[in-house]
């Protein structure tokens, strides 16, 4: 299937402010230089917060990396599970139509997307609130035929029950996610044969189904403020990380209380310093711009917006006193950075006419 972006991109994307420490805090998981490595969970987050990727925010997440945004891209566009077109404002729905779920009816549960949702997927609903598609094997064959929507997954449905759950949804509730036929989990719906002083009795669904239930958040576009950040490697703590038998067996959907403050988050080195504006140029001095994609954790995006703040020339860079860093930080998209990636470190060599280990493989093509 060819993956394209939408004809239709809004203006702008931004992490919300829990959302970008939750980003700054998971780079920190990386080795220095390493920060591409956290392509992935970025977008995810992108596409938790928008409900799909846009151009913007590939490119927002591209930018906070240090990487071409064309490297974002065909991380984007190669993974299925990155939505590239609108979905619904409730839910995109996604129906397993591999072996058991189609013997068990996945084409009637298609049919009924095709009836409530759109006819074909990845079309919006009349009212916006849905889209659909059919996926591979979601690995819940034992309970076909189902679908996942948002995180949840809706096991052994009928049509009829699908589309009840369609329409529960419309109306703003939560239907329980798990088998929807009155098995606990994927034991014979007559009963268990085997194992039966298994005492599966503890909580009112099972493991899976239960969790979904305590946790809430379905369906729930995700803003950064529905869990602490989970930065243990940064020391700090985190109340989702308790055993979920411990949380509440209530048989409601009910959304988690606000999360506490994220911590840590912050780089030391960016905390709390007086701004001071430094030296600015209009443009490049004569002789043209430095190349300040040599400096590590500076791409082409980046070296886009430090020419239209004022800075061409390594030299600049390298002057910078801890003020202006803050100055500088402020206007990036990616606090921290400068002092995390030694920019001014690099720029000091880079002006006297050395070469830096980044820069040795910049000048060789190795780095993109
Ligand atoms: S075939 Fe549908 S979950 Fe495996």
């Amino acid at each position: 299937m060819l993956r394209r972006l939408y004809h239709d991109q809004p203006e702008s994307f931004a992490f919300t402010p829990e959302n970008q420490k939750w980003a700054e805090a998971q780079i920190t998981k990386y080795p220095e230089g390493r920060a591409q490595s956290a392509v992935i969970p970025l977008l995810w987050r992108a596409q938790e917060q928008e409900g799909w990727l846009t151009r913007p925010a590939i490119e927002y997440v591209a930018d906070m990396l240090g990487m071409a945004n064309i490297r974002a891209f065909e991380v984007a566009s190669f993974y299925f599970m990155f939505q590239l077109t609108p979905t619904g404002s409730v839910a995109h729905v996604q129906v397993c139509g591999t072996t058991s779920c189609m013997i068990c009816g996945a084409e009637k549960l298609i049919d009924v997307c095709k009836d409530k949702i759109a006819d074909k997927p990845f079309t919006l609903s009349a009212d916006s609130k849905f889209t659909w598609e059919e996926v591979e094997c979601l690995g819940a064959c034992a309970n076909a035929p189902m679908v996942q929507i948002g995180k949840d997954y809706y096991e052994d449905l009928t049509a009829e029950r699908f589309a009840e759950i369609l329409d529960e949804l419309a109306a703003g509730k939560v239907p329980v996610p798990g088998p929807q036929n009155g098995r606990f989990a994927a034991e014979p719906k007559s009963g268990l044969t085997s194992l039966k002083e298994f005492d599966s009795g503890k909580t009112q669904y099972n493991a899976s189904a239960q969790l979904a239930v305590d946790l809430g958040d379905t369906v729930k576009r995700i803003d950064g403020t529905e869990v602490p950040i989970l930065t243990p490697w940064l020391g700090g703590k985190s109340a989702a990380a308790k055993p979920a038998a411990k949380k509440s067996a209530a048989p409601k959907a009910e959304k988690p209380k606000a999360a506490p403050k994220p911590k840590a988050a912050k780089p030391a080195e960016t905390a709390d310093v007086a701004e001071a504006e430094p030296a600015l140029l209009k443009a490049a001095r004569e002789g043209g711009a430095d190349d300040l994609k040599k400096l590590k954790g500076v791409g082409p995006k980046l070296e886009q917006t430090l020419n239209e703040l004022g800075f061409y020339h390594f030299d600049q860079i390298a002057a910078w006193t801890e003020a202006e860093i803050a100055w500088v930080d402020s206007r990036l998209k990616f606090k921290g950075r400068i002092a995390r990636d030694g920019w001014v470190e690099q720029a000091g060599k880079l002006a006297a006419g050395e070469d830096t280990e980044f820069s040795k493989r910049v000048d060789k093509g190795d780095v993109y």
